[in-house]
């Protein structure tokens, strides 16, 4: 019997602009998604038959109403598999964050069968069938930097210059990305600028641009919505200086620094700060492929 260790990483959104609503419900988006150096471990066994999913954090949900175990399923029944697969989860990645955890680890799931079955499905292909488990599931069966559209299923990787490093402070709110969608007033919400300026950015390397320029059309829906969030994000504000930006549909703040030194700095700051420790998990991280 095969197994496999597999890193699932987080995700940041430097950029979401949310374009319009569409006829199936979903809103159509024009996003700049970046993996970071946040990792959960994903366990992969083959059994003889049947899926489960297990994990050591006591909120996430285990069996089949885990994404993980969609996926599994997903590749079982589309190739005609027999064989069985335990699924473990070892959990660092905050949930309800807006890091994209349970999207990640879906796509991990399938990248990691893929390779286990030896099954040779094409990465366009495993993409597809991401986008029936989430909306954010393509994006991580790619990684990387990407520019995303439609409602998350269209990805189009870019290559960026170097690695940027970014502090991000993780409020224990667990933030529902259907209600945030629910009460976006897309009227209210237009970015000053588009993500093609961002993406010049991201290839230039020059993070003091790419900080005016990012842009959520979500945050202030999140922070509007969960005035304990708005009262941690303007508190960072008054600590961190410089542009902070809600990722994804919240609660995760971010910051992108000029370097490694500088996001450590940052993270000493806010772990000097009583009030923000007992609030918030603080990750200090890089882009990661
Ligand atoms: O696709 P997923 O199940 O992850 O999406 C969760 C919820 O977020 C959806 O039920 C929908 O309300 C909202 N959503 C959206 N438009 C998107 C992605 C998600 O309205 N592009």
């Amino acid at each position: 019997m095969h197994s496999l260790n597999i890193h699932s990483p987080a995700k940041i959104n430097l950029f979401l602009n949310v374009v319009g609503k569409r006829p199936d419900g979903y809103h159509e988006l024009e996003s700049i998604f970046q993996t970071v150096s946040l990792f959960d471990i994903i366990e992969l066994n083959e059994k003889k038959a049947g899926i489960s999913v297990k994990t050591d954090h006591p909120g996430l949900p285990t069996g089949r109403n885990n994404l993980a175990y969609k996926a599994a399923e997903l590749i079982r029944n589309n190739y005609g598999i027999k064989q069985g697969v335990d699924i473990f989860i070892c959990k660092n990645i905050p949930i309800g964050g807006g890091l994209g955890g349970g999207s990640s680890n879906a796509a991990t799931v399938l990248t990691g069968l893929n390779r286990l079955w030896k099954l040779g499905i094409s990465r366009s292909e495993l993409s597809l069938l991401a986008a029936e488990i989430g909306s954010d599931v393509p994006f991580f069966i790619y990684g990387g930097t990407a520019l995303v559209k439609g409602r998350g299923e269209i990805v189009f990787p870019l290559e960026i210059k170097n690695p940027f490093h970014y502090l991000l402070v993780s409020p224990h709110i667990a933030v529902p990305t259907k209600e945030i969608y629910q009460n976006l007033r897309l009227y209210l919400t237009r970015p000053k600028n588009n993500g093609s300026e961002i993406i010049h950015c991201l290839t230039t390397g020059d993070s003091d641009q790419i900080s005016r320029l990012l842009y959520n059309s979500l945050e202030a829906v999140a922070l509007g919505l969960y005035p304990e969030l708005k009262a941690i994000y303007l508190r960072l504000q008054r600590k961190l200086k410089g542009k902070l930006l809600v990722s994804g549909s919240g609660s995760t703040i971010f910051r992108i620094c000029n370097s490694s030194k500088e996001v450590r700095r940052l993270a000493g700051q806010i772990r000097a700060d009583q009030t923000l420790t007992k609030q918030c998990r603080v990750f200090t991280v890089s882009s990661a492929d």
